[in-house]
């Protein structure tokens, strides 16, 4: 049996309806035309994830400047149920870290999660995540409405390593 093959691709609107579905199925919240107008101009910020060339996975995520500091935010990552724990969370991830530091003007990623999303907090913790906050009543309609943020702060640019006097 030959491996499988997982690679990431471009969201166009020739497949913007397959995000749409993907995110309907893997998340509990759903997202409005606005999210997927704003996914469409966000270049490397968005991917769909392909398991020989079927579309199983994807990963949006914008930048955000609140808080006095340049952030990604990644504001969905997720994989269907069949598919996942074959390194395809890793592959979207790994997309989002080497986008991060080729710009190396970030200070952080962050993420929130359901509290009660054991799974996805494992998963981040892996790649050096830590939740930093607890944030009640964050979500609306579904149950836990808690969300965790998970953060992972990222090596302080311009800053050198030694200083030579
Ligand atoms: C979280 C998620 C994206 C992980 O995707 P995935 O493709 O299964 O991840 P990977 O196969 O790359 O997993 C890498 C490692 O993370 C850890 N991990 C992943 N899922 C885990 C789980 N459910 N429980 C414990 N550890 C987990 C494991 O260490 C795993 O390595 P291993 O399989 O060799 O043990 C996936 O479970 C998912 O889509 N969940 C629903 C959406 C979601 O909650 N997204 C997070 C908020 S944006």
């Amino acid at each position: 049996m030959t491996r499988a093959n997982i690679e990431l691709g471009n969201v166009t609107p020739h497949n913007i309806k397959q995000l749409k579905k993907l995110n309907s199925v893997v998340f509990p919240v759903s997202y409005n035309d606005k999210f997927y107008k704003d996914v469409l101009e966000a270049g490397e910020l968005a991917k769909l994830a392909y398991y020989n060339d079927i579309v199983v996975g994807a990963v949006c995520c914008r930048i955000d400047t609140s808080e006095k500091s340049r952030r990604l935010y990644i504001m969905t990552l997720g994989c269907l149920y069949p598919y996942r724990r074959l390194g395809i969370g890793t592959l979207m991830v790994q997309h989002v870290l080497n986008y991060v530091e080729q710009d190396g003007n970030f200070d952080s990623i962050f993420l929130h999660v359901q509290v009660n999303n054991e799974g996805a907090i494992d998963f981040y913790k892996k790649f050096g995540f830590e939740i930093v906050e607890t944030r009640p009543l964050y979500y609306k309609r579904i149950e836990p409405a808690h969300a965790h943020v998970l953060q992972k702060t990222i090596r302080n640019k311009g800053q050198p390593n030694g200083s030579v006097e």
